[in-house]
């Protein structure tokens, strides 16, 4: 055979690096209802900004035959290019080749992106798809997994991290993800489990599916390891793009505007109907926060998760606002064990990336009872004590009605640094709900009364008229102001134009003390 000129020579490669682990393997990828890495990235980026890194790397084993099964690449395809024209940096497990298995080669293309990320402040978007460590390679790829690591808790709060689960996650693998701020999975394609059902049935018995154990609904929705569901691949790139419209680059970046042609005084007289009269009575508090964001669009994140606190993004005068509202239609809207994990990290991220906080506040306190007290939430809810506390995005709140106990001190109160707490009318801001307080601090009245059950209700309607009201809380500037519901856009909208220039520090210190 003739020789090849270096431009063939090349050509080839190119070829070979294409098609990973071959057109069989490709298709059997496609079979089972999975896009490819290549394909993946394609429709993740802007199109055809996609600039590969390392494509012609390879792995250095030489055990069980490996030196004669390299394949360009080796599994991983990692590069950068353009989501919305910004910069952002990527890696996509390749599962044609050795199962998107991790070797040292594989891990070192994933930190080479890391630390360019780094370096140049973009986020990174990480698609996995993997059988975990490459098992011929042994120990060095444990440590290509604790390369990652390293980085993911480096880059924490200096970029933004985004994981896709598009396929199995297994093992200590699993940790890269969870070190990440988003996790995103696809439904029935994607698991994630430290231990697969096989290891669980010959430990425990238990016997379980992968689906039932780590599917993208386990982990959305019970564990809260995971914050979005997607039915599909396409589905689930075309949410990553939209979650990073909202982010900035890096933590010393800001959020990208978008322009808007919403006014920024519109009123919404719908809203003087939303909190019911009645204090017992469930209501959406996204009927709120639709109407108050640009264009009524709200993008929920960690949605199926303790939904009794809903959290989120959405745009004001262009600008992204994080979300966090206690939800009145899901228990009441109290502070459970879940509830405030979730806030609390929401909070932390959009503290970390600049983001002002939006806090809405209808909440009747901690939810009690043993199972709770147990679990720790002393320890849990602290944290969100802790989130709030350190924050210093500007940070609004708006009391819709109850501020009970020390939930009212929680939800970014004034004592905390919140910079603005506004009230509804409908505010009720207490030590606790009226019948609660008049069974304590009344009951011998009760007692000795001729007709108790009389005398509760009036005691209860004395209480309400006196405590369940937002009129004490402004006398002692506690809030800043009530106002008509619907003005609330407009209110929003002029604190945060106020407070853009805000600087707030937290004292020197190595770090703090998370109640973790
Ligand atoms: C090397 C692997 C591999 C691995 C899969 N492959 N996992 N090669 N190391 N970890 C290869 C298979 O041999 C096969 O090669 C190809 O990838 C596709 O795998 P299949 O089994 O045919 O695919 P499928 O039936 O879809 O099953 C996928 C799977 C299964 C569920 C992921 O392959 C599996 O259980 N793999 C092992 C998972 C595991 O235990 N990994 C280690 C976890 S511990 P051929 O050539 O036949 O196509 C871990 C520690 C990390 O990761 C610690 C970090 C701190």
């Amino acid at each position: 055979m003739a020789p090849k000129t270096a431009l063939e020579v090349l050509e080839q490669k190119n070829q070979q690096a294409k098609v990973g682990g071959g057109h069989d393997k490709i298709e059997k990828q496609h079979a089972s209802g999975k896009l490819t890495a290549r394909e993946r990235i394609e429709r993740l980026l802007d199109q055809g900004t996609f600039i590969e890194m390392d494509r012609l790397k390879a792995h250095r084993c030489t055990d069980f035959g490996m030196e004669k099964q390299k394949i360009l690449g080796d599994g991983v395809v990692t590069g950068y290019g353009l989501i919305h024209g910004r910069q952002t940096f990527v890696y996509a497990q390749d599962f044609t080749v050795f199962g998107g298995s991790l070797s040292l080669s594989h891990a070192e293309k994933i930190c080479k992106v890391m630390d360019t990320a780094m370096k140049v402040g973009a986020p990174v978007i990480g698609l996995c798809d993997s059988g975990g460590a490459r098992i011929q390679e042994g120990v060095m790829s444990l440590a290509g997994y604790a390369d990652i690591f390293l980085r993911n808790v480096m880059a924490s709060g200096v970029i933004p991290q985004i994981t896709a689960i598009m396929g199995p996650s297994a093992g200590g693998a699993v940790y890269s993800p969870a070190l990440t701020d988003w996790i995103f999975m696809v439904e029935q394609t994607s698991y994630m489990f430290i231990t697969g059902p096989d290891v669980i049935k010959a430990v425990t018995r238990e016997v379980v599916t992968k689906e039932a154990l780590g599917g993208a609904m386990a982990h959305n929705a019970t564990s809260g390891v995971a914050h979005f569901a997607a039915p599909d691949d396409q589905t689930c790139l075309e949410r990553i793009r939209e979650l990073m419209s909202f982010l900035p680059l890096n933590n010393m970046d800001d959020p990208p505007r978008q322009a808007t042609d919403d006014d920024p005084q519109r009123r919404d007289e719908a809203l003087r109907d939303v909190v019911p009269l009645d204090p017992n009575k469930p209501y959406d508090i996204r009927d709120i926060i639709h109407s108050n964001v640009d264009n009524n669009y709200f993008f929920e994140v960690h949605a199926h998760y303790a939904q009794n606190i809903v959290v989120g993004f959405a745009r004001l005068e262009g600008l992204p606002v994080g979300i966090i509202a206690n939800q009145p239609a899901v228990m009441a809207g109290c502070l459970d064990i879940a509830a405030s994990i979730k806030g609390a990290r929401f909070v932390r991220f959009c503290d970390a990336f600049n983001i002002p906080l939006i806090i809405y506040e209808d909440v009747p306190g901690f939810l009690p009872g043993t199972h709770q007290e147990h679990g720790g939430i002393i320890k849990h809810g602290a944290k969100l004590i802790y989130a709030f506390c350190e924050a210093t995005v500007p940070r609004i709140t708006i009391i819709t009605r109850k501020a009970y106990g020390g939930a009212y001190c929680v939800m970014s109160s004034r004592h905390i640094r919140g910079d603005m707490v506004i009230g509804y009318p409908t505010a009720e801001i207490a030590v606790m709900g009226a019948d609660g307080a008049v069974n304590i601090i009344s009951r011998n009245e009760i007692q000795k009364a001729a007709d108790p059950d009389q005398e509760r209700k009036r005691l209860v309607a004395e209480y309400r008229e006196k405590f369940a009201n937002p009129y004490k809380a402004a006398e002692l500037g506690y809030i800043d102001d009530v106002i008509d519901p619907a003005d609330t856009r407009s209110r929003i909208i002029q604190a945060l134009r106020m407070l853009k220039t805000k600087r707030d520090i937290n004292p020197a210190k190595k770090h703090g003390n998370i109640p973790l």
